[in-house]
């Protein structure tokens, strides 16, 4: 480091390294590439739990037990729906416009119609009734907003669904399989919660200065779809259809990595030694691939997969195996990072009210490396 960051030992580009918060949400061990949500292992959550029971643990801080889950689940149900005047904001939007555009218009132009609108941005009970509308709702807007992207009918959400079974009928028009929905669900749960990335930080700076739930979810939700970060999953798949067979992936890596190209879904800030998550993916990714007799994604991932940790030592993050499970079970490219939205509004959610509930404003220091002291000079004398 030179200039005038020498004089900051603490300093870390980008925030590396850095702890910026508190936490007691979720726990992200990158030596034994491990993650937990309140003290429970994802994988558990994912093979065992489901992504209603994790929202709920994220909000509420503890597992459910059957009843409180049977009454969560009602509530979810009961919030799917939202007001017909979004849908004519986002028909009014072009058919161009980007998925995660019209995700992060749904949620600033439904702020104004919950009805807690106008709660205190500190009214602990008032954000969590807010944050269960959101998380509810979400899975909505991405199936519904896609619809009318298509030029499709809008479809009435069914109550009795979960956030995948929503998701997936929506986005299909048919009722969706329950193998499916169970891969569908465990992405969910593992999408839904990653402690201080980009965009929950960006959420958690929003309400720090005590601005409300919603514009913290807009701010999680534009930050997310960057391809550094949600947008990979995306990104990832494109890369995987140009590269076409297994037989190209090797040349096709070397030559990318010769001209500088970031490998899209592959590395992380925090794990070193490999994203937890991509484990679980991988494995659910390759399984479908064998159910439906298309295992070319599954090969050409294996021979990446190979190159970067052996030559480069970087490893698949989640958003990797995602791309090819989702394009497997046949959801539009466009549709990923959007999902990855739909699920991580519960972590957001969990985040933002954690914040609050222990607020202190976010606002780091600057190192100047600019001028000082200059004379104005007159425009007239420029
Ligand atoms: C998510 O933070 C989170 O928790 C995010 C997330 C969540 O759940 O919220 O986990 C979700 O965003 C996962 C990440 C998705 N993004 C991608 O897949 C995009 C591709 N990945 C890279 O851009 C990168 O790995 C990052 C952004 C994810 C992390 O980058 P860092 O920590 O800033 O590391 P770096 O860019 O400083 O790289 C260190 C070195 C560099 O080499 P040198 O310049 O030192 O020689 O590793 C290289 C990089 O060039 N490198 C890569 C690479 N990732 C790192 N080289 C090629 N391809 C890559 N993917």
């Amino acid at each position: 480091m030179s200039g005038p960051a020498t004089q900051y030992p603490n300093y870390s580009p980008g925030l590396e390294g850095v702890p910026a918060g508190i936490t007691s949400i979720s726990k992200i061990d990158s030596d034994r590439s491990s993650l937990q949500y309140r003290g429970y292992d994802v994988h558990d959550l994912a093979e065992f739990g489901s992504y209603e029971e994790t929202a709920y643990l994220l909000l509420h801080k503890k597992l459910p037990t059957a009843s409180e889950l049977a009454e969560f689940k009602q509530l979810l149900g009961s919030e799917r729906d939202v007001p017909a005047e979004i849908y004519s904001v986002l028909a009014a939007m072009p058919k161009t416009a980007d998925s995660m555009d019209t995700l992060r218009t749904a949620f600033s132009v439904l702020a104004p119609f919950d009805p807690d609108y106008k709660a205190s941005p500190t009214d602990h009970d008032a954000n969590i009734r807010k944050a269960i509308r959101i998380v509810a709702k979400a899975s909505t807007l991405v199936g519904n907003g896609h619809r009318i992207r298509q030029g499709l009918n809008l479809i009435t959400p069914n109550p009795e669904h979960t956030a995948a079974e929503n998701f997936l009928h929506l986005m299909t028009g048919q009722e969706p399989d329950p193998a499916t929905v169970k891969t569908m669900d465990a992405s969910l749960t593992l999408y839904a919660e990653h402690g201080f990335n980009a965009s929950t930080f960006a959420c958690r700076v929003t309400v720090s200065t005590l601005s409300d739930l919603y514009s913290g979810i807009v701010a999680g939700i534009s930050t997310l779809r960057g391809p550094l970060h949600g947008g990979a999953n995306e990104e990832a798949m494109r890369m995987i259809l140009e590269i076409g067979t297994p037989e190209n992936a090797e040349p096709w890596l070397r030559d990318a990595l010769a001209n500088k190209k970031k490998i899209m879904g592959f590395g992380h800030r925090e794990y070193k030694k490999g994203d937890s998550r991509s484990f679980y993916m991988s494995k659910v990714a390759k399984e479908l691939g064998v159910k439906k007799g298309i295992t070319i994604y599954g090969e050409i991932a294996d021979v990446l997969e190979k190159i970067m940790a052996d030559e480069k030592g970087i490893y698949p993050n989640v958003d990797f195996p995602t791309a090819y499970g989702y394009y497997l079970l046949g959801i539009p490219i466009e549709l990923y990072t959007p999902i990855f939205a739909m699920a991580r509004v519960a972590g957001y959610s969990a985040h933002a009210i954690e914040q609050i509930d222990g607020n202190r404003l976010i606002r780091p220091k600057a190192i100047y490396d600019g001028d000082t002291n200059l004379t104005y000079v007159p425009i007239a004398d420029r």
